[in-house]
């Protein structure tokens, strides 16, 4: 398949495997990269050390273009930037904050910018300050969430913005691949679906809870912090949390405590009891582990299959 990101990260496949914080790493990645899409490491939580190991385990492990994430509420911002821009992944993707400042310095260095974009003003503005393409990601995600379905955003982002947009959110096959591209999109950014690849070493328990689940079992939690959710698997911790939420008596910064290392528990310690077992609406698509290779191959052989569908809708008028 060809589209303008497949020609701008000079890849086989439209899709991105997400940055999943203590999900996404070297191994994962590369398998990715190595079967023709390509992924990212999360550096959210990690450490300056551990983000130079991972790159360069990563391109031990493959010679494909792959990118990192830096989410640009850590603390440690600054110090990952200088490790991204010695090491040279393929490209950056950047989130939680404003990406514009950064676009430059990373190019300089000869990684492309695509930041992770809200809504169509930040979009607009991070066009305008020059990065190589926007993801868009809608509230059906996994993990942090904006106010607007991937739907909204497709309507009202895709016919405003010129360079490479791609689309995130709920997309877990062939489907929402095939959906995204005809709209205009240039390719699908993809976490949820990843979780469950073979390559990927997130905790079995995490695993297994989402092959578990239905669509109707994510719920999210913060939104009455003023930072936008999260959305994981309903369980004891989420319960708990929507309670402290909504009883009127937590502030915001207690809600904050008791949210803290919540991910690393679930899909590091594999407790998907107490942690937050972060993912997607995808649900119901999410049912088995298999190597990355096969998920990459089966998705965009559905799309294909779709796209030639939605081909024979104009064929018949
Ligand atoms: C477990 C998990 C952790 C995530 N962590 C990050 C992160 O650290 N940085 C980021 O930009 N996006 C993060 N995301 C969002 C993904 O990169 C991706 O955009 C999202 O998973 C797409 O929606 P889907 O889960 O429905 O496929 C995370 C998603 C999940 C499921």
């Amino acid at each position: 398949m060809r589209t303008a990101l497949t020609e701008l990260l000079n890849i086989e496949y439209p899709i991105i495997q997400g940055a999943m914080a203590w999900v996404s790493e070297s191994n994962l990645v590369a398998a990715v990269a190595n079967a023709g899409a390509t992924g990212v490491i999360a550096l959210g939580g990690r450490d300056v050390e551990w983000a130079r190991n991972e790159i360069r385990a990563c391109k031990e492990l493959t010679d494909k273009p792959f990118g990192v994430n830096l989410m640009l509420m850590a603390d440690n911002k600054d110090e990952l930037l200088t490790v991204i821009i010695e090491e040279k992944p393929a490209f950056v993707t950047l989130g939680a904050g404003n990406p514009v400042p950064y676009i430059k310095p990373l190019q300089e260095a000869g990684i492309k910018v695509i930041p992770v974009v809200p809504s169509l003003k930040l979009a607009k503005r991070i066009e305008e300050a020059g990065a190589d393409a926007i993801i868009i990601e809608g509230m059906e995600a996994g993990g942090h969430i904006g106010s607007q379905t991937t739907m909204a955003l497709m309507e009202n982002i895709l016919p405003e913005i010129n360079i490479p947009v791609i689309v995130a959110g709920g997309i877990v096959d062939g489907r929402g691949l095939a959906a995204a591209l005809i709209m205009g999109a240039q390719g699908a950014q993809m976490g949820s679906r990843f979780i469950l690849a073979e390559e990927c070493k997130a905790h079995p328990n995490m695993k297994n809870a989402i092959i578990k689940a239905t669509d109707t079992d994510s719920v999210v939690t913060g939104l009455l912090s003023g930072h936008g959710g999260v959305r994981s698997l309903r369980n004891e911790f989420t319960d708990r949390y929507i309670a402290a939420e909504t009883d009127g008596k937590t502030t915001p910064e207690e809600r904050s405590q008791m949210a803290k290392g919540t991910n690393k528990l679930a899909a590091v310690d594999g407790d998907v009891v107490n942690g937050a077992v972060q993912v997607g609406q995808g649900l119901n698509r999410l049912t088995k582990i298999e190597p990355a290779r096969f998920i990459i191959q089966e998705v965009t052989h559905e799309a294909i299959m779709e796209i030639r569908k939605a081909k024979r809708l104009i064929d018949l008028i």
